[in-house]
C-alpha cells in the first residue's frame, strides 16, 4: 500500500516525520513529491499511489486518470475546492479533508494581518487600534471561531454572519449573530473572510457589499482569492481612499493593485495562513491517520464527496 505526499508547498520536516511514522507504523510505504514545478511530475508520481495527501495541490480529472490504483485523496486542510469531487466519485476515489486541524494558524495570521494594516504596514506613522472596533466574521466555521476567540482578547466587538450556522451557535460563543452579509458589512469596521470558494461564493465579495462598510474600513482575506470580484475591488478602492485590503492569497491583478493602492493594499507572496509547524503536524498526521483508518477499517467519517 503506497501513500504519496504531494505538496507543491511542503510541510515542515517535523510534520513529514510524523506522517512517515503513522504510514510506516501501519505497514504502508511512504513516497514524497515536494516542491514540484510541473504537473507532469505529479502525474508520474501518482501512477502507483493507493492514497495521496495534498494541500492546495490540484487534483483534477487528469490526475485522477493517471492514478490507476488510487483509493483515497486527503486534503490536509480545510478547503477542497482544488479537488474535482465529481471526477473522484466517478473514479471510485474517496476524498476527505481534515477540518479544524490548521484553523488556529489561519486565525492567528488573520489577526496579525489586521494589526499590520491598522498600523500602516509598520511604516512608523501613527495608526489605530483594534480595541473597541467592530469585527465582522464572514462565515463561522473552524477558522471564524478561532478568529472570534482571539479578537475578543484584543477587546474587539465581534459579529458574525454564516448562511449555514444557526444564530444560537454563534451567540453561544459570545459573538453577535447578524442575519445577512449586508448587515455584517454595514456594521463592521473590519471584516475577516472565512467562506469557502464555491459556485455561490465566487466573485460574491463585490462593490455593492464592500461599499456598505463604514469609513476607514479594512477587509482581511485569509480564505480564497476567487471569492473577491477583483475588478469591482479596484473600482471600490479607487473611489474609497479610506479602504484597506490585506490578503493572504495574491489576486490575479496584484501588480495593478500594488501600483494603484500601495500603502492600502498588501498580499503575502505565497499563502501562508496554514504554514506553521503546528498546523502542518496537526493536518498532516490527521491526513495520514485518516488514510490508515480508511484502508484498514473503511472509516469514511471525513469524506466530502458523495
Ligand atoms: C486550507 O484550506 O486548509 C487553507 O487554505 C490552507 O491551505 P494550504 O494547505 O495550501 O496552506
Amino acid at each position: 500500500m503506497k501513500v504519496l505526499v504531494a505538496t507543491e508547498k511542503p510541510f515542515a520536516k517535523v510534520a513529514v516525520d510524523g506522517i512517515r511514522k503513522e504510514v510506516e507504523g501501519a505497514g504502508f510505504e511512504l513516497a514524497l513529491l515536494e516542491k514540484y514545478t510541473e504537473k507532469k511530475q505529479l502525474l508520474d508520481a501518482v501512477a502507483d499511489a493507493d492514497a495521496i495527501i495534498i494541500r492546495s495541490d490540484i487534483v483534477d480529472a487528469e490526475v485522477l486518470a493517471a492514478a490507476k490504483q488510487l483509493k483515497i485523496v486527503v486534503r490536509a486542510g480545510a478547503g477542497y475546492d482544488n479537488v474535482d469531487l465529481a471526477a473522484a466519485t466517478a473514479a471510485g476515489v474517496c476524498v476527505m479533508n481534515t477540518p479544524g486541524q490548521n484553523s488556529n494558524a489561519v486565525a492567528e495570521l488573520a489577526l496579525g494581518m489586521m494589526v499590520y494594516a491598522v498600523r500602516n504596514f509598520y511604516n512608523g506613522t501613527s495608526g489605530t487600534e483594534l480595541k473597541g472596533k467592530r469585527l465582522g466574521i464572514h462565515a463561522f466555521g473552524n477558522v471564524g471561531r478561532n478568529v472570534a476567540r482571539i479578537a475578543k482578547g484584543f477587546g474587539m466587538e465581534v459579529y458574525a454572519f454564516d448562511a449555514f450556522c444557526p444564530a444560537e451557535v454563534i451567540e453561544k460563543d459570545g459573538v453577535k449573530a447578524l442575519a445577512s452579509a449586508e448587515a455584517l458589512y454595514e456594521t463592521c469596521d473590519v471584516v475577516s473572510l472565512h467562506i469557502p470558494a464555491t459556485a455561490e461564493t465566487k466573485n460574491s465579495i463585490n462593490y455593492a457589499l464592500l461599499n456598505k462598510m463604514p469609513k476607514g474600513a479594512l477587509l482581511v482575506n485569509t480564505a480564497r482569492k476567487e471569492v473577491i470580484n477583483e475588478a469591482e475591488m479596484v473600482k471600490l478602492m479607487e473611489e474609497r481612499t479610506d479602504f484597506k485590503y490585506v490578503t493572504d492569497i495574491m489576486p490575479a491583478n496584484h501588480a495593478e493593485m500594488m501600483e494603484k493602492f500601495a500603502g492600502r493594499y498588501f498580499a503575502t507572496p505565497k499563502k501562508m495562513g496554514a504554514q506553521t509547524a503546528e498546523a502542518n503536524i496537526n493536518a498532516g498526521i490527521a491526513a495520514a491517520s485518516q488514510i490508515v483508518d480508511f484502508i484498514k477499517n473503511g472509516n469514511e467519517r471525513f469524506r466530502v464527496n458523495k
